[in-house]
């Protein structure tokens, strides 16, 4: 079956964007997954279109009125994840990227202006999503992003060769180091393991490599995990972590 994303947006013209290219727009052609947009302005009931209001309370911008863009939702709302994009959101993951590509879809609130009437957001039950600690001018952008990091997890998107079960995050590490030939570049030499055939020993030195670069570069994710190899430490051979729980992960 076809999976489906509804995108509800004041900028439906933002979308498929690069979704339209590459892997994800090859998926799309060959009916992996789907695209509707809705446009919120439709959803308005005065001539000038108007979608949004003062906030309640004062301060500045604007807000988008539950009533128009509870409307939009009302016709793609069919029990599909339903996420609100915004900073105000948790943390967007690879878990909830892997959760929403085992579902039939998703439907994705793409907010402008200050946001969106907190009270449309309860009554629909939206999970509020943030794609990192900085503030863009609207939803749309992470909405592709949602999508992006999900259409690439769908049955047949990826080749086998593209395997997703030991990329970056899946074991809430970060991914080893590359290389590639030519062996030798400007003296610089690809570590010797990797050149040694022994593949018991790559994969030590990969999972090293890995747990190492996540204590370094993100402290959070390492404090995360449930089991930390001693071996890491001195880039010895580690025993395999143990798979980090979607629970902890998701909301
Ligand atoms: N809208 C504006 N900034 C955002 C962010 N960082 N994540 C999700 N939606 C947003």
């Amino acid at each position: 079956m076809t999976w489906r994303a509804s995108v509800v947006t004041l900028f439906p013209d933002m979308l498929p964007g690069p979704l339209g290219l590459s892997l994800a727009g090859r998926a799309r052609a060959a009916g992996v997954w789907s695209l509707d947009t809705v446009n919120l302005r439709d959803f308005a009931p005065d001539k000038h279109r108007t979608v949004d209001d003062t906030p309640f309370g004062g301060g500045s911008g604007m807000v988008l009125r539950p009533d128009i863009v509870d409307a939009a939702l009302a016709g793609c709302d069919d029990g599909r994840p339903l996420v609100c994009l915004t900073p105000r959101g948790a943390p967007f993951t690879q878990a909830h990227a892997a959760r929403f590509a085992a579902s039939p879809g998703l439907v994705l609130l793409c907010g402008r202006y200050e946001g969106v009437d907190q009270r449309v957001i309860e009554a629909r039950d939206m999970l509020e999503l943030s794609i990192g600690d900085y503030v863009l001018s609207g939803g749309e952008l992470a909405a592709l992003v949602v999508l992006d990091a999900t259409i690439r997890l769908l049955p047949g998107v990826m080749g086998a060769a593209d395997s997703a079960t030991e990329e970056s995050f899946t074991d809430a590490l970060l991914e080893y180091p590359h290389y590639t030939r030519p062996a030798d570049w400007q003296g610089r030499r690809v570590p010797d393991v990797l050149l040694s055939g022994h593949h018991e020993a790559v994969r030590a030195w990969r999972q090293a490599q890995s747990e190492n670069i996540t204590r370094a570069r993100r402290p959070d994710l390492w404090a995360s995990r449930a089991y930390q190899s001693p071996a890491a430490v001195g880039c010895q051979p580690g025993a395999a972590a143990l798979p980090n729980s979607d629970e902890r992960i998701l909301r």
